[in-house]
C-alpha cells in the first residue's frame, strides 16, 4: 500500500469514529439558534437549579413558540404532526449519564448553588446543534473538584 492510500485510510477511519460519537436524536434541535435569540440553560432545563435532574422539556413547551414560529420548516412541521398533535413526548436519545452497575447518584442543584457553571461539566453548549458529550465524566473528575472545593469524599455521596 501506498503511503497516500495509507492516509485515506486512516482520515475514514477517523471520520467513522467521530461520526459514532455524535448521537442522532429525532428532531434535529439546535441549541445555538434558541441561545442565539436570547433563552437561558435554565429557561429549558428548568430543574437543574433546584433538582438532581436538570431535565428535558417537554414537547408542549416547543409548541409554546412553535405553534406560530418557523411552522414552514420540515423538523416544525414533523415535531408538531408526529408528536404534539399525538399527544407523544420526543424520545430524546440520552448523551451523559453512567453505567447502571456504577451506582452513582448524581445531583445537579448543589453544583448550581456553588456555581459551578454547565460549561465546567458540558462543555460550550452555545455552539452545537444537538447536544454532544464534550466533557468526560468519571470518578477521577468528579473527586478532583470535591477535593480542590472541599466538597464531600465519601463513597456515599456519590454512590447507592
Ligand atoms: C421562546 C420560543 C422558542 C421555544 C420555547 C423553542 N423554540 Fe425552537 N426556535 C425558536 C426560534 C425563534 C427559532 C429560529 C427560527 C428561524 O430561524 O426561523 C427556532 C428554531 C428551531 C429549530 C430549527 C428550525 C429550522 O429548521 O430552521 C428547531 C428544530 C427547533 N427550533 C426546535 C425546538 C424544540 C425541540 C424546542 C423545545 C425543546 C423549541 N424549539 C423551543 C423559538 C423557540
Ligand atoms: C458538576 C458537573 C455538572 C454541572 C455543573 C452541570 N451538569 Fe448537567 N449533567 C452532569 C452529569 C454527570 C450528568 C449525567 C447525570 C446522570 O445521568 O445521572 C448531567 C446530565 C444533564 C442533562 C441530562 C438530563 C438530566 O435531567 O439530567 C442535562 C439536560 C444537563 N445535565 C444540563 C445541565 C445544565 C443546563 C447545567 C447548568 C445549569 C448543568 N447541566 C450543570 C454534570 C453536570
Ligand atoms: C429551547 C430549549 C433549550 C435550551 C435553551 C437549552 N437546551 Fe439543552 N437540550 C434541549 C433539548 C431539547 C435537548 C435534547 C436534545 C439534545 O440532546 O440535543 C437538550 C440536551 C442537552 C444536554 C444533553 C443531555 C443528555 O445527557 O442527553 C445538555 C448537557 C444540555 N442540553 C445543556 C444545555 C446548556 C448548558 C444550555 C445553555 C447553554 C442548554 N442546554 C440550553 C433544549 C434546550
Ligand atoms: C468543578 C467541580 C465539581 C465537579 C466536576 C463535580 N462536583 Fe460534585 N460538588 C461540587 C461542589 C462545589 C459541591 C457542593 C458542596 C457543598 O454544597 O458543600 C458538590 C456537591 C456534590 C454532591 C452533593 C453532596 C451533598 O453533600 O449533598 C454530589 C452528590 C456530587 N457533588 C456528586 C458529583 C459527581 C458524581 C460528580 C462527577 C460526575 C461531581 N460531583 C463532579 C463540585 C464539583
Ligand atoms: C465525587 C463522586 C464520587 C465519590 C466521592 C466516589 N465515587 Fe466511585 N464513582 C464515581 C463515578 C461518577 C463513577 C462512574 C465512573 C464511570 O462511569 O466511568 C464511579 C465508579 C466507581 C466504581 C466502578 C463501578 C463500576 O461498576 O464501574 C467503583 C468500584 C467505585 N466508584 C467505588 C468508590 C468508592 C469505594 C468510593 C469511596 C472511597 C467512591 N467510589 C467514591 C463517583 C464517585
Amino acid at each position: 500500500m501506498t503511503t497516500q492510500v495509507l492516509r485515506i485510510c486512516v482520515l475514514v477511519a477517523l471520520l467513522a469514529g467521530w461520526m459514532a460519537a455524535a448521537v442522532d436524536q429525532p428532531i434535529a434541535y439546535t441549541h445555538k439558534k434558541h441561545i442565539a435569540i436570547g433563552m437561558q440553560c435554565l429557561d429549558c432545563h428548568s430543574m437543574a437549579d433546584i433538582g438532581p435532574a436538570a431535565t428535558i422539556p417537554s414537547v408542549a413547551k416547543c409548541m409554546l413558540c412553535h405553534a406560530k414560529i418557523a411552522t414552514d420548516k420540515p423538523e416544525i412541521k414533523k415535531m408538531a404532526t408526529e408528536y404534539a398533535a399525538k399527544g407523544r413526548e420526543i424520545p430524546w436519545v440520552r448523551v451523559y449519564g453512567f453505567e447502571p452497575h456504577a451506582f452513582v447518584k448524581f445531583n445537579h442543584a448543589p453544583h448550581i448553588r456553588a456555581k459551578v457553571d454547565c460549561a465546567t461539566c458540558h462543555g460550550d453548549m452555545t455552539q452545537v446543534d444537538t447536544a454532544q458529550k464534550l466533557v468526560n465524566h468519571n470518578m477521577g473528575t468528579c473527586l478532583a473538584c470535591h477535593r480542590q472545593k472541599g466538597a464531600s469524599q465519601d463513597c456515599a455521596t456519590c454512590h447507592y
